[in-house]
């Protein structure tokens, strides 16, 4: 009885207004290839403005860049379903500090951050909060380029600006190859379970 109002309504939903129409539901498979693409641009934006910071001002503007533009970067490749951010075992900034499932996914990746020449991934769809949420992990192996500022000999005059914006500081001593972190995305009201 109530059906065909429903799907009437929705239908003109789609007709007149398309741009509130509902996103279209996504497989688990689609959203780990929807998560896999953010990931892959959101780190080629990042490592394209980090390089770029370094090589006009040396590390410490490149600092600016991770601490203004890396969130910026983020909030851009971000959107009213989709969240992408970064995390690690030992953050800089405590804002990127894990939730409890991160930490766990974080502590296998820093045993085995990259399998078969690729960095791990691992998702989940969680009900955690009463509503599926689709979650993914992308393991961030440590590159030279980063040693500069996340590495073991690090120069003081970077060392003191990191300081300053930093105080908490614990992402140094890091060498190439260990896990530096995760990229993370999140997809809440996930649409995967069938309705
Ligand atoms: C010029 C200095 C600099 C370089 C080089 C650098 N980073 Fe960072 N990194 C930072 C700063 C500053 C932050 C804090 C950003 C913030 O406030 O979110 C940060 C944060 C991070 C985070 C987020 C977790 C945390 O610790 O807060 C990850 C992951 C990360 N960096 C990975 C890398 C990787 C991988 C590389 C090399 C490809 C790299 N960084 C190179 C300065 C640098």
């Amino acid at each position: 009885m109530i059906k065909p109002a429903i799907t009437t309504a929705i239908l003109c939903t789609l007709l007149t207004t398309p741009a509130l129409a509902q996103p279209p539901a996504q497989s688990t498979d689609e959203m780990v290839v929807e998560a896999r693409s953010l990931v892959k641009a959101f780190g080629s934006s990042l490592k394209q403005a980090l390089q770029a910071a370094i090589k006009e001002g040396g590390l410490t503007n490149g600092i600016g860049v991770c601490n203004t533009v890396a969130p910026e970067i983020a909030a851009s490749n971000s959107n009213r379903e989709w969240t992408i951010s970064r995390t690690s075992l030992r953050v800089r900034n405590p804002d990127n500090k894990p939730t409890e499932w991160q930490e766990l996914q974080l502590q296998a990746m820093d045993r085995q951050p990259v399998k078969n020449g690729k960095p791990v991934e691992v998702w989940q769809v969680s009900e955690a909060s009463g509503q599926p949420e689709f979650r993914y992990m992308s393991a961030i192996p440590t590159q030279k380029l980063c040693l500069g500022c996340h590495g073991k000999s690090i120069d003081p005059q970077v060392k003191a600006r990191v300081k300053e914006l930093y105080p908490e500081d614990r992402a140094t001593g890091f060498s190439e190859g260990d896990l530096r972190g995760a990229f993370v995305v999140t997809r809440a009201g996930s649409a995967s379970v069938a309705e």
